[in-house]
Protein backbone atom coordinates (compact mmCIF):
# COMPACT_ATOMS: atom_id res chain seq x y z
CA UNK A 1 0.00 0.00 0.00
CA UNK A 2 1.33 3.76 -0.84
CA UNK A 3 1.98 5.98 2.24
CA UNK A 4 -1.26 7.26 4.17
CA UNK A 5 -0.43 10.84 4.00
CA UNK A 6 -2.92 13.04 6.78
CA UNK A 7 -3.27 16.61 6.16
CA UNK A 8 -5.08 19.65 7.85
CA UNK A 9 -5.14 22.58 9.70
CA UNK A 10 -3.27 22.67 13.36
CA UNK A 11 -5.25 20.55 16.00
CA UNK A 12 -6.99 18.32 13.20
CA UNK A 13 -5.56 15.07 14.84
CA UNK A 14 -2.73 14.71 12.24
CA UNK A 15 -0.03 13.95 14.91
CA UNK A 16 -2.09 11.41 17.09
CA UNK A 17 -4.37 9.62 14.48
CA UNK A 18 -1.05 9.31 12.67
CA UNK A 19 0.55 7.25 15.46
CA UNK A 20 -2.77 5.07 15.85
CA UNK A 21 -2.67 4.15 12.25
CA UNK A 22 0.88 3.21 12.33
CA UNK A 23 -0.15 1.34 15.32
CA UNK A 24 -3.01 -0.56 13.77
CA UNK A 25 -1.04 -1.40 10.39
CA UNK A 26 2.32 -2.19 12.33
CA UNK A 27 4.11 0.21 10.24
CA UNK A 28 6.13 3.66 10.94
CA UNK A 29 4.83 7.21 11.91
CA UNK A 30 6.83 10.15 10.46
CA UNK A 31 5.60 13.58 11.67
CA UNK A 32 6.78 16.38 9.38
CA UNK A 33 7.04 18.89 12.79
CA UNK A 34 9.11 16.29 14.68
CA UNK A 35 11.89 15.94 11.13
CA UNK A 36 11.43 19.56 10.64
CA UNK A 37 12.52 19.82 14.52
CA UNK A 38 15.91 17.67 13.43
CA UNK A 39 16.65 19.41 10.03
CA UNK A 40 16.74 23.23 11.61
CA UNK A 41 18.10 22.06 14.67
CA UNK A 42 15.64 24.48 16.94
CA UNK A 43 12.04 24.59 17.52
CA UNK A 44 9.74 25.61 15.11
CA UNK A 45 8.95 29.05 16.94
CA UNK A 46 12.34 29.46 17.29
CA UNK A 47 12.59 29.42 13.51
CA UNK A 48 9.58 31.57 12.65
CA UNK A 49 11.42 34.22 14.68
CA UNK A 50 14.45 34.12 13.20
CA UNK A 51 13.80 33.12 9.38
CA UNK A 52 10.02 33.29 8.81
CA UNK A 53 7.30 31.26 7.38
CA UNK A 54 8.20 31.83 3.58
CA UNK A 55 12.05 30.13 4.39
CA UNK A 56 9.90 27.90 7.17
CA UNK A 57 7.64 26.70 3.89
CA UNK A 58 10.76 25.92 1.42
CA UNK A 59 12.21 23.38 3.85
CA UNK A 60 8.57 21.55 4.13
CA UNK A 61 8.69 21.36 0.73
CA UNK A 62 12.09 19.38 0.81
CA UNK A 63 10.94 17.07 3.75
CA UNK A 64 7.71 16.63 1.60
CA UNK A 65 9.47 15.74 -1.24
CA UNK A 66 11.96 13.21 0.82
CA UNK A 67 8.63 11.29 2.29
CA UNK A 68 9.04 9.78 -1.01
CA UNK A 69 11.58 7.34 0.09
CA UNK A 70 9.97 6.96 3.51
CA UNK A 71 7.06 3.74 4.20
CA UNK A 72 4.04 4.42 6.36
CA UNK A 73 2.43 7.02 7.89
CA UNK A 74 3.58 10.75 7.28
CA UNK A 75 1.70 13.15 9.31
CA UNK A 76 2.29 16.67 7.95
CA UNK A 77 2.01 19.77 9.27
CA UNK A 78 -1.17 22.46 8.86
CA UNK A 79 0.81 24.88 6.28
CA UNK A 80 1.96 21.80 3.80
CA UNK A 81 -1.06 23.16 1.43
CA UNK A 82 -0.08 26.61 1.03
CA UNK A 83 2.44 26.31 -2.19
CA UNK A 84 0.79 24.92 -5.16
CA UNK A 85 4.15 23.01 -5.85
CA UNK A 86 3.31 21.00 -2.57
CA UNK A 87 -0.50 20.55 -3.81
CA UNK A 88 0.12 19.25 -6.78
CA UNK A 89 2.43 16.87 -5.45
CA UNK A 90 -0.09 15.69 -3.09
CA UNK A 91 -2.72 15.59 -5.80
CA UNK A 92 -0.74 12.97 -7.68
CA UNK A 93 -0.94 10.73 -4.36
CA UNK A 94 -2.88 8.00 -3.99
CA UNK A 95 -3.68 8.09 -0.09
CA UNK A 96 -4.38 11.75 0.51
CA UNK A 97 -6.03 12.14 3.88
CA UNK A 98 -7.98 15.57 5.56
CA UNK A 99 -8.80 15.43 8.45
CA UNK A 100 -11.34 18.26 8.92
CA UNK A 101 -12.86 19.36 11.72
CA UNK A 102 -14.98 22.51 13.10
CA UNK A 103 -12.74 25.84 13.60
CA UNK A 104 -14.50 26.05 17.03
CA UNK A 105 -12.85 22.50 17.91
CA UNK A 106 -10.01 23.08 16.18
CA UNK A 107 -9.15 26.41 18.27
CA UNK A 108 -9.70 24.45 21.47
CA UNK A 109 -7.67 21.51 20.71
CA UNK A 110 -5.00 23.74 19.62
CA UNK A 111 -5.17 26.46 22.92
CA UNK A 112 -5.33 22.85 25.02
CA UNK A 113 -2.08 21.34 23.83
CA UNK A 114 0.40 22.89 25.76
CA UNK A 115 3.22 21.14 24.39
CA UNK A 116 3.18 22.61 21.31
CA UNK A 117 3.75 26.21 20.78
CA UNK A 118 2.27 27.22 16.83
CA UNK A 119 3.38 30.56 15.86
CA UNK A 120 0.23 31.07 13.97
CA UNK A 121 -2.00 29.69 16.40
CA UNK A 122 -0.87 29.44 20.35
CA UNK A 123 -1.59 33.10 22.16
CA UNK A 124 -3.79 34.12 19.39
CA UNK A 125 -7.59 34.87 19.80
CA UNK A 126 -9.78 32.88 18.40
CA UNK A 127 -10.30 35.39 15.18
CA UNK A 128 -7.34 35.71 14.24
CA UNK A 129 -6.98 31.96 13.96
CA UNK A 130 -9.78 31.91 11.62
CA UNK A 131 -8.41 34.16 9.13
CA UNK A 132 -5.62 31.74 8.92
CA UNK A 133 -8.25 28.84 8.76
CA UNK A 134 -10.75 30.01 6.08
CA UNK A 135 -8.60 31.05 2.92
CA UNK A 136 -6.87 27.40 3.71
CA UNK A 137 -10.28 25.34 3.63
CA UNK A 138 -10.32 25.09 -0.41
CA UNK A 139 -6.64 23.84 -0.31
CA UNK A 140 -7.16 20.85 1.86
CA UNK A 141 -10.01 19.84 -0.12
CA UNK A 142 -8.35 20.31 -3.21
CA UNK A 143 -5.54 18.14 -1.91
CA UNK A 144 -6.89 15.75 -0.19
CA UNK A 145 -8.41 12.03 -2.15
CA UNK A 146 -10.09 11.53 1.39
CA UNK A 147 -12.35 13.58 3.56
CA UNK A 148 -12.55 12.31 7.19
CA UNK A 149 -14.64 14.57 9.88
CA UNK A 150 -12.85 14.53 13.14
CA UNK A 151 -15.21 16.76 14.69
CA UNK A 152 -16.44 15.37 17.98
CA UNK A 153 -15.30 11.93 17.24
CA UNK A 154 -13.05 9.36 18.85
CA UNK A 155 -9.58 8.89 17.29
CA UNK A 156 -10.60 4.69 17.18
CA UNK A 157 -13.45 5.65 15.03
CA UNK A 158 -11.41 7.92 12.99
CA UNK A 159 -8.53 5.46 12.37
CA UNK A 160 -11.77 3.02 11.04
CA UNK A 161 -13.25 5.35 8.86
CA UNK A 162 -9.60 5.87 7.67
CA UNK A 163 -8.92 1.79 6.94
CA UNK A 164 -12.25 1.67 5.31
CA UNK A 165 -11.75 4.50 2.99
CA UNK A 166 -7.66 4.06 1.62
C1 LIG B 1 1.78 25.25 10.84
C2 LIG B 1 1.43 24.09 11.47
C3 LIG B 1 2.30 23.43 12.46
C4 LIG B 1 3.77 23.75 12.18
C5 LIG B 1 3.97 25.23 12.07
C6 LIG B 1 3.12 25.86 10.96
C7 LIG B 1 0.80 25.89 9.93
O1 LIG B 1 2.12 22.02 12.41
O2 LIG B 1 4.23 23.10 11.03
O3 LIG B 1 3.65 25.79 13.31
O4 LIG B 1 1.16 26.81 9.17
O5 LIG B 1 -0.38 25.48 9.93
P1 LIG B 1 0.81 21.25 13.00
O6 LIG B 1 -0.25 21.35 11.96
O7 LIG B 1 1.30 19.86 13.20
O8 LIG B 1 0.45 21.94 14.26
Amino acid sequence: MENIILIGFMGAGKTTIGRLLAQKLNTQQHDFDEILVRQIGMSIADYFDAYGSESFCKIETRVLQQSLQLTGIISTGGGIVLKKENRLYLQNRSNVVYLKADLDELVHRVVLDKRNVRPLATSKSPDEIREVYLPRLPLYEESAKFIVDTTKRLPEEIVLEILEKV
